[in-house]
């Protein structure tokens, strides 16, 4: 695989950890990045949210803006922006390379700003954002024009396959979105109808990598070395981006940079797996308090419990913890367990 290139900056070997969101926030990212992610990404932030939170009253409190905060740990770090307005997309997109924006936390720049076009849930499309742009090209080139134009950062765009059966367009947009100025393009290889199943489809992926000079990054059904590997010689793409495999398994990025350095990652122990899950709760409930830190930790606890023996009546207890403390006598009880 060659070094992947976003601006500046130069990726080894493009190993990406997917925005999710209510997943990748800052504690995540940085797990992530120390395990061997290369490049993060924010969750979705609303341009329009941003832009109108910033007219609110000074002692509002800036809930989108926190969304924005990127710390040095999960460096080079991408902000992901949703939105189908030209304007409220490129007026988001330089209050966040300006970095002055009200609720602003000090911190490096983001390496990025992409392009949500992708996000299935009706709430989002029935604005028009999110995969319902996949319907129309004109105005996604658009949005990728105007940030262009307004920011000198690099613009990135992740798409799916089409918005169903029937438009199954990623090749045809993808080359609009480099005409229009996209500098790389992540592809999941579904359709939006298909949401999550059935399988992540790699032609399409290839098709797009054919078409285009941008890098073109693969995601979907990423969960193992050996899917990496595959998803690499069936598509011939520049990068992945790894999502639900990541969760509770940060490891997995470990996993995969040390097969494609033809390395062997040694299996970490339980022992391991619950020091790693007590130390994201731990800089979670740093980050935003023992009640929504503990409250937001709960997931991502199952699921490093999952395949653990005894896991299931952990799983429970931590689903109702209302402290650290809690969480950590219930994880602690997996350690003398093997998997
Ligand atoms: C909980 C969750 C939240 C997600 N949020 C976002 C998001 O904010 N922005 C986005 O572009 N994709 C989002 N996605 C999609 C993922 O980035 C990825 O494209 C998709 O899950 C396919 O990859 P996977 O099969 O490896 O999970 C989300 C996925 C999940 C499961």
């Amino acid at each position: 695989m060659a070094p992947v290139r976003i601006g500046d900056l130069t990726l080894r070997h493009g190993l990406m950890l997917a925005p999710m969101a209510g997943v990748t926030d800052a504690s995540f990212r940085a797990l992530c990045r120390r395990f061997g992610a290369e490049y993060t990404v924010s969750e979705m932030i609303s341009a329009k949210a941003l832009c109108y939170e910033q007219k609110g009253r000074e002692s509002a409190p800036a809930r989108t803006a926190a969304l924005a905060a990127i710390g040095h740990a999960e460096w080079p770090c991408a902000i992901q922006l949703f939105g189908s307005d030209p304007e409220f997309m490129a007026q988001a997109a330089t209050l966040i390379e300006g970095g002055s924006y009200r609720g602003a936390l000090p911190g490096p720049m983001p390496v990025a700003i992409d392009i949500n076009m992708g996000c299935p849930v009706q709430k989002v499309v029935s604005n028009g954002e999110g995969s319902a742009l996949m319907k129309e090209p004109l105005l996604a080139e658009k949005i990728v024009a105007a940030i262009k134009k307004t920011v000198s950062l690099p613009v990135t765009v992740k798409i799916r396959a089409g918005w169903d059966e029937n438009s199954r367009n990623a090749v045809e947009f993808a080359k609009r979105m480099e005409a229009a100025g996209a500098d790389l393009i992540t592809v999941h290889g579904r359709t939006r109808q298909q949401f999550y199943a059935p399988k992540s489809d790699n032609k399409i992926i290839a098709d797009v990598k054919a078409a285009v000079k941008i890098p073109v990054i693969g995601n979907g059904d990423l969960f193992t070395a050996e899917d990496v590997r595959h998803i690499l010689e069936e598509t011939g793409c520049d990068g992945v981006m790894i999502a639900r495999g990541a969760l509770g398994n940060p490891f997995l990025f470990t996993e995969i940079t040390a097969m494609l350095e033809g390395r062997n990652a040694p299996p970490q122990t339980v022992a391991e797996r619950v020091d790693v899950a007590l130390a994201h709760a731990r800089a979670m409930i740093e980050k935003k308090g023992e009640r929504i830190g503990v409250a937001e930790a709960r997931k991502h606890m199952a699921w490093y419990c999952k395949g653990l023996r005894g896991a299931a009546c952990v799983r429970d207890g931590v689903m109702r913890a209302e402290t650290f403390e809690e969480i950590k006598r219930l994880l602690t009880t997996l350690k003398g367990t093997s998997e």
